[in-house]
């Protein structure tokens, strides 16, 4: 990271939100004050999904009500869209989804998007249409919200996000308590939002749910990043496991793949080895031994790994807990 400040409070071309140090100081009775966001440096890229991902109590939501503009920071800068942090202009081509967006129970689909179109000067029929057809309630624009499932709810959320066609959007907890199928819905959208050249940060304590869509993360914990970057870097270092028939000692003598482990179940000859290993090698030579390969399966590691050897690690490196 170029440590020099922007000029003028304009970031280099690609960069949608930047924080250096940024830092949310609490003071509580019982435990003196606190960074709840702490020394934070963010990058997240125009066109990219985002994940910021970390356990409740994080300091996800603290960070994107600073990045807003809607608390302020006690250090450290932020810009969002070459924006200093605080610039309220911003706000025209940005969007922001809360953790528990509350609407009136008794305004339809429909009513909310002109309430909300209303804020943004915008009184557009066809558009609150076409937002609600992409939403998949175009059938539904007469119910009220309390008609609603918590699924359709959300989905009424991000139509009223896309209201002022934002560049950026902020999303914290898109997928929370959400079912299997109505995840899918709002993971479809978010792909959707990126096709469309926006950039979408996500925040999320529910890794699986944002791990298949983001392009790159930043791990939170208690207000610190312990890592970030591209989700295929972080995700390196799978392993594979072969199983094969019809082979004996002499030939699993004869594997020699690094970082691997060879063993006999039932007859059968199980290696375990990294990715990065020559596993292409080690199948001809099955073939060559006239043995039978019965499965080749990649193990890749999940985000959930990732987190928990991130969070251990850190406990063990002799780290406060
Ligand atoms: N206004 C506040 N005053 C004191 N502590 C707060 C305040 N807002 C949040 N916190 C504390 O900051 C920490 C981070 O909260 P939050 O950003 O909401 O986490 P997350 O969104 O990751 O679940 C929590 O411990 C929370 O209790
Ligand atoms: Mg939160």
């Amino acid at each position: 990271m170029a440590s020099e400040p922007p000029q003028g409070g304009v970031l280099p071309l690609g960069a949608a939100i930047e924080t250096r140090q940024l830092t949310k100081t609490y003071k509580s009775r019982a435990l003196g004050k606190i960074n709840v966001v702490d020394h934070l440096d963010l990058q997240v890229e125009e066109g990219e999904i985002f994940g910021f991902l970390g356990p409740n109590g994080a300091g996800k939501t603290t960070t994107i009500k600073m990045l807003l503009g809607i608390i302020y920071p006690s250090a450290g800068e932020g810009y969002v869209l070459g924006r200093e942090i605080g610039d309220m202009d911003v706000h025209r081509v940005i969007s922001y989804l809360p953790e528990r967006p509350y609407y009136y129970e008794h305004m339809t689909g429909m009513e909310i998007l002109k309430f909300y179109g209303a804020l943004f000067g915008i009184n557009d029929k066809d558009k609150f249409q076409r937002l609600l057809e992409k939403v998949n309630l175009a059938g539904d624009a007469t119910k009220t919200i309390s008609q609603y499932s918590k699924g359709m709810q959300q989905r009424i959320g991000l139509a009223q996000s896309l209201l002022n066609d934002p560049k950026l959007l902020f999303l914290d907890e898109p997928t929370g308590g959400l079912d299997p199928i109505a995840h899918t819905e709002i993971r479809d959208l978010i792909l959707q939002f990126r096709d469309e050249g926006r950039t979408v940060f996500i925040s999320s304590h529910e890794l699986s749910e944002v791990e298949r869509i983001c392009d790159r993360v930043a791990i939170i914990n208690k207000g610190k990043i312990e890592r970030q970057g591209r989700l295929e870097d972080l995700l390196r270092g799978g392993r594979i496991e072969v199983i094969a028939d019809g082979l004996n000692q002499g030939f699993a003598d004869t594997v020699r793949a690094p970082e691997s482990t060879v063993s006999f179940h039932n007859g059968r000859l199980i290696v375990d080895m990294s990715e990065e290993g020559d596993v292409n090698g080690l199948l001809d030579g099955i073939r060559d031994a006239k043995g039978q390969i019965i499965s080749v399966v990649p193990r890749r590691r999940r985000l959930e790994d990732l987190f928990i050897e991130t969070i251990s690690e850190k406990k063990s490196g002799g780290e406060a807990a």
